[in-house]
């Protein structure tokens, strides 16, 4: 098992990636154990995270996919050990062999400026606009490392050609307002790898992109996962998204995962009623007819009822739905399913649509668009 040795302070970061540094290759580069985050409320406790288990491994990319307010930011604000202290957490979150939940918050600082980084969704609030570039990348590169002030403008340097920031001498001297969108989310992903993390969580880091912008920032991230074998969790509400960087898809629906496999698997076979309904939501290239919303709205996570979370959603619901939780069970050994009505349905080829209208029988977008295998 690995061993928590956290970076002296003052030591100078390994060029290595810290994949590979340190990690025993039988443990996975993340395991979450059963994850919970409540909240209280005037109502109760509201449950963000339901008892979440996933591993990563290094050089992966886990997309977590589902509808707004489903508990994928709350999950990685949890794993980053961002959430305020009145907030009720259970469970693990094992990085590198050590429980990130049960280390005190300063243990939990130092892995969050060296292990683990983040990048969020809106690049203006990552960044300070009264500063250039060039100030805010070496004030974090010196913060961790031991460097002179002309060694942190060359790390700087290799940070924007790592991000393939086109002119990066130029941009090093911008403000953050004289650079488009692209470019300032390139930035923040080159700060969020400073410290040379194993792994970067990023939380809609495209959405408020333009299409095309957001086809190069996938490539982005695509090409730093295999270069520097980073794990990867990629959040994202869109399913073409995921097609297009996943290795791994988790469907998150009212806190909980209600299916994931490879994203082969998921694109090709969606089996949950929840994911068909995402794959109908989503446009599919060369698709004319409007695409079919999720009909209803998610429960109140203050008052969940008891049975399956989307039953009151589901055109497939059936009267044992509505009295306990499904677990998530194998259906295959790359796809997991916490509905049992599908998964002892007999299987037919195509896969009926709970979602009225729809047949999913073609993955949403085509194989050779995931780019994964
Ligand atoms: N600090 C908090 N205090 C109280 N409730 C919270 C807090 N953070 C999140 N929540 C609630 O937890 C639930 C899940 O929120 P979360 O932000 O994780 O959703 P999401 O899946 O990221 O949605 P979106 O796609 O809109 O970003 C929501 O009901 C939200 O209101
Ligand atoms: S368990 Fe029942 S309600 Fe839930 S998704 Fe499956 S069929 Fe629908
Ligand atoms: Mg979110």
């Amino acid at each position: 098992m690995a061993v928590f040795t956290p970076r002296r302070p003052g030591a100078r970061a390994s060029t290595t990636p810290l994949a590979e540094a340190g990690a025993d290759p039988a443990t996975p580069l993340l395991h979450v154990k059963d994850l919970v985050t409540q909240f209280p409320t005037k109502n109760g406790w509201l449950t963000a995270v339901n008892h979440v288990s996933y591993e990563l491994e290094a050089g992966r990319v886990l997309c977590v996919l589902g509808e707004s307010g489903s508990g994928k930011s709350a999950m990685l604000r949890t794993i980053l050990g961002l959430q305020p202290k009145h907030a009720h957490i259970e469970g693990e979150v094992v990085l590198r062999g050590q429980d990130l939940i049960a280390m005190s918050s300063a243990e939990r600082e130092a892995i969050r400026g060296s292990w683990v980084s983040m990048v969020f969704q809106d690049p203006m609030t990552a960044l300070d606009p009264v500063y250039t570039v060039e100030q805010q990348l070496v004030e974090t590169i010196r913060r961790h490392d031991d460097l002179s002030k002309s060694e942190a403008v060359d790390r700087a340097m290799e940070l924007l050609n790592l991000v393939q920031i086109p002119s990066p001498e130029r941009r090093l001297k911008a403000y953050p307002f004289e650079l488009s969108g692209g470019m300032r989310q390139r930035i923040v992903i080159a700060l969020a790898l400073v410290s040379n993390p194993s792994l970067l969580l990023a939380d809609e880091p495209t959405t408020a992109l333009d299409v095309t912008v957001q086809a190069r920032v996938l490539d982005l991230f695509r090409d730093l996962k295999d270069r520097l074998g980073m794990g990867v969790i990629f959040v994202t509400h869109d399913l073409s998204v995921a097609a297009e960087i996943a290795d791994d898809i988790a469907v998150m629906y009212a806190g909980r995962i209600v299916e994931r496999g490879t994203v082969e698997e998921i694109v090709s076979n969606p089996q949950h009623p929840y994911t068909q309904g995402l794959l109908g939501a989503n446009v599919r290239p060369g698709q004319d007819e409007r695409p079919l919303a999720i009909k209803g709205s998610p429960p109140n996570l203050a008052n969940l009822p008891p049975g399956c979370s989307f039953a009151p959603r589901c055109a497939m619901v059936q009267d044992s739905c509505w009295g306990s939780m499904p677990e998530l069970i194998e259906v295959s050994p790359h796809h997991d399913l916490r509905c049992p009505v599908v998964s002892s349905a007999p299987a037919t080829g195509t896969t009926t649509s709970a979602v009225a209208g729809t047949t999913i029988g073609d993955p949403v977008v085509d194989a050779e668009a995931t780019g994964t295998h």
